[in-house]
């Protein structure tokens, strides 16, 4: 049909329950791969909208860091170049500093622990902070427990991990518990690190298993322990230039659909827990399962003292008696 006759068509209807309304593509970016835990939240996301929509909403997706790092891409949102980015909160402090709190190493206890602070009080709260800055955080989504990988020798204690060179997301909570480990923290740009980690130029990195996976690290690295030393939240955030030309209704829309990408989100990252780390072994990973993690809270003591001057003792203690 030519155009003419679309918008012929469209005026017989009689603009009958939106049948020509006009469909805004969405430009949605996350790290790693359209298959992995990214892929996997933000697909159940842009479905959900694009049904509870109509069809007025639709995306495209950008995965693979297509749009650049973490970091990049929430600036972009921010600006309102980039619609939507399904990210790790790792450099989300350096806009909205309340979320550092949820950064902090062997703060949760497990998987339960976490996702009921982060979809109760005290992490909705956080969500509330971001429109002041720029930005409309739609929902926690979920990265994964942390884990460290090197090219060098099995991690069991933090003496293990002293003097090697490892690659950090751009934070600086983690970096300064990292540093208790003894560990060199180099902070750097995800879609800098598999060529880095190719050319030696740093020995290790620690993501959760759901990155390990998608980002094959199995084909630069030997060694993978399970530290599980940090919780890394995600988010789902929006630029406020959509969010404020959506009805109320769409409003919900989009709120209801993040939430179901949550949920979807981590499913993945449980099965990719569950089932990923025997694929790691077979794709030639020596994995060490034995950590000694009261060595390594023990050995981040110093830094949870500034952590209580920065965020305050009772503050870590309210998220850590979540039960
Ligand atoms: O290591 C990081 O930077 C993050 O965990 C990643 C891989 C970009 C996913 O959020």
């Amino acid at each position: 049909m030519k155009l003419g006759h679309i918008a012929a068509a469209c005026l017989s209807l009689a603009l009958s329950a939106g049948a020509c309304a006009q469909t805004t593509t969405l430009k949605i970016g996350y790290a790693t791969s359209k298959e992995s835990h990214y892929g996997v939240g933000s697909t159940v996301f842009c479905d959900e909208v694009e049904k509870g929509t109509q069809g007025r909403f639709k995306c495209q997706h950008f995965a693979n860091s297509a749009l650049g790092g973490e970091r990049d891409q929430i600036e972009a949102v921010q600006l309102g170049t980039q619609d939507l980015v399904n990210t790790s909160t790792g450099p989300v402090g350096n806009f909205v500093p309340e979320v550092k709190i949820v950064d902090i190493p062997f703060l949760f206890r497990d998987y339960d622990h976490a996702r009921k602070v982060m979809d109760g009080p005290i992490g909705q709260d956080i969500l509330t902070k971001f429109p002041s800055k720029g930005i409309i955080a739609l929902a926690w989504t979920e990265n994964g427990f942390r884990h460290m990988t090197n090219s060098k020798r099995d991690i069991v204690k933090p003496s293990d991990a002293a003097g090697l060179k490892m690659r950090t997301m751009e934070n600086k909570v983690h970096m300064d518990g990292y540093r208790t480990f003894g560990i060199l923290p180099t902070p750097m740009a995800f879609p800098e690190l598999f060529g880095a980690l190719q050319q030696g130029t740093v020995d290790g990195q620690e993501n959760p298993i759901p990155v390990i996976l998608s980002s094959k690290f199995s084909q630069v690295q030997k060694h993978l322990s399970l530290t599980g030393h940090v919780y890394s939240p995600a988010l789902l955030l929006l630029s406020p230039k959509v969010w404020n030309k959506l009805s109320d209704a769409d409003k919900k829309v989009f709120v209801d659909a993040a939430k179901k990408a949550a949920l979807a989100q981590r499913k993945k990252v449980n099965d990719d827990e569950n089932n990923g780390i025997a694929q790691l072994e077979k794709d030639g990973m020596k994995v060490t399962r034995t950590v000694d993690g009261a060595a390594f809270r023990e050995a981040l003591k110093p830094a949870y003292a500034g952590y209580a001057k920065e965020f305050g003792a009772d503050n870590i203690k309210k998220i850590a008696d979540v039960r």
